[in-house]
């Protein structure tokens, strides 16, 4: 099949290379003139594990190939996906205005039959918009030209989302036209030869579908972590909790890590646009609103942590950071728990030192400021992040901050303590090691006294 992808994003990238590589010939666009530009010279400009191989072995095969011109993306495919940003406004409700730009380009191109499907994360009603600025130009060249709008969800995860994309839990397609659906059938037959994936419904509901899985994940990752507040108080560990709870196959193992709050370009924008579109309709959204205000308080716990353990001494202390991504695996920076932690510490006075395995080139460009004026410096390891620093708080649970060299880390730092943002660390193996130790929910929460100990 001749694809169109418009957005060569985390989505658009890894749907045009996933599906020239089982035969199509893929199309990708974007607006990003640079972005077209590296990939056009065989650059890929996002980290996600796997796909690089995937551009480069198609791109070669002649299979793949990236644009700018929407013209030219308009008429080479006989689907049309949209994969574009949908970042949150203000209010939080969804941007659609990239959508809708690709639809108007749709719709100024279109010579002949084509269906749009809508992947970009998108409000109920949104694929009545695009049709309807597809018709609006269409009637302003004096044409009439046949074309369906499926709304088709993406459900992969940054740093795992080959393999999502490949081996699929379902497909979610919303359409009421055959002809739509059996193109869509078509399009994923390869990634659903074992067993039927398709869950076809009407529209609305397949754009509802997206928002009601990310709220739903959502609210397992708050859910935990307002029991970690309670295990604290209790004194639990809200990593046993975990064990027991996850082990009862109604629950599932699955998004039930405490943490320092959940992060990323979907949950965070998507909890907040489905409670906006909730709202206008008249709905209630009482437990979306809780989710979101747990993990607001969240992804400051730590931050208090290490306020409440230095007191007046953080000002001016070096903290040393491992972990920027929003999780392992990415080097996506969008809503990290990071970024909130290092705003909170540079506001107290404090200077960070961060280290992570891929986020370094994200976070030159997110903080050059702070990088200039010394409150950031970014280092080439994790152990040199630890030079100078009064204390390790670990942020991102990349697989190489697993088993570090403690007897280092305790040489490095002016006192021995690690804030553990991720539950990585025993809190049982610290305590022996003789290093102080805070982890979300595990029984220990700082008590003011400790300030004294720093003399
Ligand atoms: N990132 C994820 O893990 C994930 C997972 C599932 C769904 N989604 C959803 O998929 C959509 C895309 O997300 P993403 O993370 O890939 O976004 P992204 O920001 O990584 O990429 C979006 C790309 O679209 C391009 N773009 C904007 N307007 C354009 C236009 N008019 N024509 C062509 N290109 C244009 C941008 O330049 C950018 O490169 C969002 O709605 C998101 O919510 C994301």
């Amino acid at each position: 099949m001749r694809l169109s992808i418009f957005g060569s994003g985390y989505v658009g990238l890894v749907t045009g290379a996933c599906l020239a590589d089982v035969g199509n010939d893929v199309l990708c666009i974007d607006i990003d003139g640079a972005r077209i530009a590296r990939l056009q010279a065989g650059e890929v400009p996002i980290h996600e594990p796997g796909l690089e191989a995937i551009i480069s072995r198609n791109a070669r095969a002649g299979r793949l190939r990236f644009s700018s011109s929407a013209s030219d993306g308009v008429a080479h495919g006989q689907a049309i996906m949209i994969a574009v940003g949908t970042p949150p406004e203000e209010d939080g409700s969804a941007d659609l205005s990239h959508v809708l730009a690709v639809a108007r380009s749709v719709g100024e191109h279109l010579q002949g039959y084509r269906v749009i499907i809508d992947k970009s994360t998108v409000p109920v009603g949104t694929a009545d918009r695009v049709q309807r600025a597809i018709r609006d130009e269409l009637l302003k060249r004096g044409v009439d030209i046949e074309f369906e709008v499926v709304s088709n969800p993406e459900f992969l995860k940054e740093g795992a989302a080959i393999a999502d994309f490949m081996k699929p839990d379902r497909v979610v397609v919303g359409t009421d036209s055959a002809r739509a659906l059996d193109l869509m059938r078509q399009l994923y037959e390869p990634f659903t030869r074992n067993r039927e994936r398709l869950v076809v419904m009407d529209v609305r509901s397949a754009e509802l579908t997206k928002y009601a899985a990310n709220a739903m994940l959502a609210t397992k990752i708050s859910f935990m972590n307002e029991l970690a507040g309670i295990a604290e108080r209790v004194g639990a560990d809200i990593e046993k909790v975990r064990l027991g709870i996850g082990s009862d196959s109604r629950i599932g193992f699955s998004f039930i890590y405490p943490g320092a709050g959940y992060g990323g370009s979907c949950f965070p924008k998507d909890v907040r646009a489905l409670r906006h579109a909730a709202e206008r309709a008249g709905a209630r959204t009482s437990l979306l609103s809780a989710v979101e205000a747990v993990n607001s308080a969240q992804k400051i716990i730590l931050f208090e942590r290490i306020k409440d353990f230095f007191g007046e001494g953080l000002a001016g202390s070096n903290i040393a950071l491992w972990g920027l991504a929003f999780k392992p695996n990415t080097d996506d920076m969008r809503e990290a728990s990071s970024r909130v932690l290092m705003d909170a510490l540079w506001q107290a006075g404090a200077h960070v030192r961060a280290y992570d395995p891929v986020s370094m080139n994200e976070a030159r460009a997110l903080y050059p400021r702070e990088i200039a004026s010394g409150k950031l410096v970014l280092v080439e390891n994790a152990m040199k992040a630890l030079q100078g620093a009064s204390a390790l708080t670990v942020i991102t649970e990349w697989q190489e901050f697993r088993s570090p060299d403690f007897d280092a880390i305790k040489n490095a730092l002016a006192i021995p303590v690690i804030f553990d943002g991720r539950n990585v660390y025993d809190p049982a193996l610290m305590r022996r090691l003789g290093i102080r130790y805070f982890g979300i929910g595990r029984g220990e929460s700082v008590r003011s006294d400790f300030s004294a100990e720093l003399g």
